[in-house]
């Protein structure tokens, strides 16, 4: 059975006596509305040795801009705590807004350059919020592990960086996106998609195929495949096709690299990537 705690301080407490008898802390945050790829995510962290499972649950204000999706954001709490039940969690974390930021917070984490690039560029202290939640989240749960998706990429690579630049204790490790059949990265914000939509959204992934598969032929290869398949698709408006290395930095002309892709889909934000083989 799942315990969920509200309150930061017991959920704390918790954790730490937990910590204190040899058991791993396993932290895998989320926003809720979980589906398959949330429950990779929890699945990976019960395969951990002697762990502990806690999954977070807070639609985090301070990641969404203004114009953006924070109040119609989908809340599906009751069925998220049964499936975090049947998954094995052992401990829930869903803090109030007040209960985490108190009610004047004033210190943020600043993401840097690749903060602003990318996802940053079309949102604007996105991952400055997304940074100061989950440095907050790593302080209050003291997890000895934490489990990101590659859904979220450039999110995985500062979530990486923030650990090592801040010294904090906890693993940061990615998990493979999870697909649906058709190759449509799962994602909460799917369910925005009319039928029309729903299949546009499709070139995104279709297009990460064909640039993957341009890969031997050099990084102007799969630019251009991928852009072929994206262009054929009206309702898909593009924000960015990037091809970067691992750490999403420039482009190798060899060896592995990142290929990325964010569009706009009916008023839907999309993102997806790929690893590349070049070369
Ligand atoms: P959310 O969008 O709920 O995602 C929670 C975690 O699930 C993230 O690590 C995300 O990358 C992962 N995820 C989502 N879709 C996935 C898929 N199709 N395959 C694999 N993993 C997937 O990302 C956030 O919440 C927030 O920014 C958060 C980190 C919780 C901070 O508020």
């Amino acid at each position: 059975e799942v315990t969920v705690h509200r309150l930061p301080a017991e959920l704390g407490k918790v954790t730490r006596a937990l910590r204190r008898t040899g058991r791993k802390i396993v932290l895998v945050p989320t926003m809720g509305a979980l589906h398959e790829g949330h429950l990779e995510l929890i699945r990976a962290a019960r395969r951990v040795p002697n762990s502990v499972t806690v999954v977070s649950i807070f639609v985090n204000p301070l990641q969404f801009g203004p114009g953006e999706d924070f109040d119609s954001y989908p809340r599906t709490f009751d069925e998220d705590l049964r499936v975090c039940g049947r998954e094995g969690a052992e401990l829930v974390f869903a803090p109030s807004s007040r209960d985490l930021y108190g009610d004047d917070p004033r210190t943020t984490i600043e993401a840097g350059e690749l903060g602003r690039e990318l996802e940053g560029a079309s949102r604007p202290g996105h991952f400055s919020g997304v940074l100061t939640v989950v440095a907050k989240l790593f302080n209050i749960v003291a997890p000895d592990l934490a489990l990101f998706g590659e859904k979220d990429y450039q999110q995985l690579v500062l979530l990486r960086r923030m650990a090592r630049d801040l010294n904090f204790p906890t693993d940061v490790q990615g998990i493979p996106i999870v697909r649906e059949h058709d190759g449509l990265a799962l994602s909460s914000r799917n369910r925005y998609l009319g039928e029309r939509e729903r299949a546009a959204a499709l070139t995104l992934s279709a297009a990460l195929a064909a640039g993957v598969h341009a890969g031997s032929r050099g990084p102007e290869a799969v630019l251009s495949a991928a852009r072929e398949v994206l262009d054929t698709e009206p309702v898909v408006e593009l924000d960015y096709l990037r091809l970067c290395d691992p750490e999403l930095g420039p482009a190798p002309h060899e060896g592995e690299a990142r290929l990325l892709v964010a569009a706009k889909v009916g008023g839907t934000r999309l993102l997806d990537n790929a690893l590349v083989e070049l070369g």
